[in-house]
């Protein structure tokens, strides 16, 4: 097997990816700084986010405080407070720098960056690019990444594990996705950014690469997973797709309706209504359908989003791309007609756990992104924090690994790094590709998706099982897209298990965790994070205290 040797490597070229890379590089410009990325870049999922980035940039009339206290009441009070404090300190300095390098934001008509209103936010603080803000930012953090003669790209390589020797990580084995052969890369620090895994369920946002390889890879090596119960649905999915049509749309104006025409919101949230957070506009959709109020149509049930009187200006203006999502996948015209509207899931509040810095607690491991879990977003996430969360806590992970890699002797390919690796290449070639009669991977992936809607932790038990039987029927090694599908079906079980002992742990309601045995949030027994840990069988779940630092919590009322 061939070995590769970088100080640091960043798993994911997404946003917190790509800014943890520059961080690094700028921290110390001979560190030799490697991204190895299943896709190229500028196809990591970050390109289709979509209303924009929140930070305090209006000092007139918002603060830090006041962006704190949104996000906490947002996470129904599980966010820890020193993580939110620190983050939106940050998220200013993190976006004025963005604009600095060159990112097109809209502007407003003196020349400052436009901002809109959001849900949960209590003032106009979310930044945007019309209505495009992932591609813009993602196309400025990769043309500043390419600056760096010290930062060198795998583009369209798969990892599949991390290696760790006596305690601390020295590195990762990956697939060249186009000669199919398994390479081992030594480092002194690896930071993984792989994003979320909405592809465990059926009808969500995400694209299909978001298959929750770092969660998994981290969870493997004893890495615990944290607040994995919480699981964002986005409350405007078009029905047919799962395409997001987004937030933004009900922050310049959109209306929520019902088939009687009604704005529902006002039963739910009053004082919010369009601009309430997703977990209670989500479940409100989903009551107006239960109880009769919503529209059928060949995709299931919806309700109707409503931008007719925000007119053809505004439209083309400010939410360009909901126009064309609308007309190419529903045949719509906004400007005239009621978009149909359904929640389905968006993000994971959940993930690897890391403090401030990044850090997992695994000597050399790093963490950021969607896939990480600070814990700042708690139970539930405030639209708009995501992007810049990527950046602040991107930059921390960037700059913990470099630290700690300057530090450190590179490791060297004995063993037991290199039985490691030979023992991930078996597990590959040996058994997965190799494995001749079963089922196929799109079957168990289908049934997990069908599972993952009832949570059901005996179900995943039993898929997992299969997968070990599961045929990738293509044995070439050339672009096999069969085999890198059955390794992150085999990562996304996995994970799937995880959120579902978390969730069935969890025996109360709490922003996006709601069960109708435990319908009420209960802050004596679960003010707490749950943390998940793998066992070999069922996962072990723990606990982690909340960090409180300012703000009791109280009820969640809006
Ligand atoms: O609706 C949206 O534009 C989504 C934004 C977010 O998830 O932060």
């Amino acid at each position: 097997m061939e070995h590769l040797s970088h100080d640091i490597l960043i798993i994911g070229g997404g946003a917190a990816g790509l800014r943890a890379a520059i961080a690094a590089a700028e921290l110390n410009p001979k560190l030799d700084i490697a991204i190895v990325s299943k896709v190229y870049p500028m196809r990591s999922h970050t390109v289709s986010a979509e209303g924009g980035m929140a930070a305090v940039l209006r000092t007139d009339y918002d603060n830090f405080d006041l962006h704190a206290y949104d996000t906490i009441k947002g996470s129904d009070f599980l966010a820890d407070q020193d993580a939110v404090e620190f983050f939106v300190k940050e998220a200013p300095k993190e976006s004025i720098r963005l604009e600095h390098w060159g990112c097109p934001f809209s502007r407003d008509p003196d020349g400052r960056i436009s901002v809109r209103a959001f849900g949960g936010m209590s003032v106009k603080r979310t930044l945007f690019a019309t209505d495009k803000i992932g591609f813009h930012l993602l196309h400025t953090l990769f043309q500043t990444s390419l600056k760096f003669e010290n930062i060198r790209r795998y583009d369209e390589w798969f990892a599949t594990s991390i290696l760790v020797d006596n305690g601390q990580v020295d590195g990762v084995t990956a697939i060249d996705i186009r000669s199919g052969e398994l390479v081992s890369f030594l480092a002194k620090a690896v930071v993984i950014a792989t994003g979320g895994c909405g592809r465990i369920y059926q009808f969500t946002t995400n694209g299909w690469i978001k298959t929750g390889d770092g969660m998994a890879m981290a969870y493997r090596v004893g890495v615990p997973l944290k607040d994995m119960e919480m699981v964002q649905y986005h409350p405007t999915l078009l029905p047919n797709t799962g395409i997001l049509i987004t937030e933004a749309a009900r922050g310049e104006g959109g209306h929520l309706l019902n088939k009687d025409g009604e704005r529902f919101l006002k039963r739910y949230v009053p004082n919010k209504m369009e601009l309430g957070p997703r977990d209670i506009l989500s479940r409100a959709e989903m009551t107006e359908i239960k109880e009769g109020r919503g529209f059928e149509g060949p995709y299931g049930s919806y309700v109707n989003l409503d931008l007719t009187h925000l007119g053809a200006e505004t439209i083309e203006a400010k939410l360009p791309f909901v126009k064309e999502l609308a007309e190419r996948y529903l045949g719509i015209d906004p400007v005239h007609e009621m978009i149909p509207v359904r929640p389905g899931q968006h993000y994971m509040m959940g993930g690897v756990h890391t403090d401030i810095h990044g850090y997992t607690g695994l000597p050399g491991l790093y963490a950021a992104g969607e896939m990480a879990c600070v814990s700042m977003n708690g139970a539930n996430r405030l639209g708009s924090n995501s992007l810049t969360e990527c950046l602040v806590f991107g930059a921390e992970a960037g700059i913990g690994a470099a630290e700690y890699a300057i530090k450190q002797r590179s490791p060297s390919f004995g063993n037991p790094v290199q039985g490691l690796a030979l023992e991930e290449e078996k597990r590959i070639y040996d058994r997965v590709l190799k494995s001749e009669t079963g089922e196929k991977i799109s079957t168990v992936r289908a049934e997990m998706q069908k599972t993952m809607e009832e949570h059901a932790c005996g179900l995943l038990g039993d898929l997992k099982k299969r997968m070990k039987n599961a045929v990738v029927e293509d044995k070439d090694r050339v672009y096999n897209t069969d085999l890198v599908s059955a390794l992150e079906l085999d990562f996304m079980l996995d994970i799937a298990e995880t959120i579902a002992y978390a969730a069935l742990a969890r025996k109360e309601s709490r922003g996006a965790h709601s069960r109708t045995d435990y319908p009420k949030r209960d802050d004596v027994q679960f003010l707490k994070h749950l943390v998940v840990y793998e066992t070999g069988t069922v996962p072990r779940i723990d606990t982690m205290p909340v960090s409180i630092t300012r703000w009791k919590p109280e009820a969640r009322v809006y």
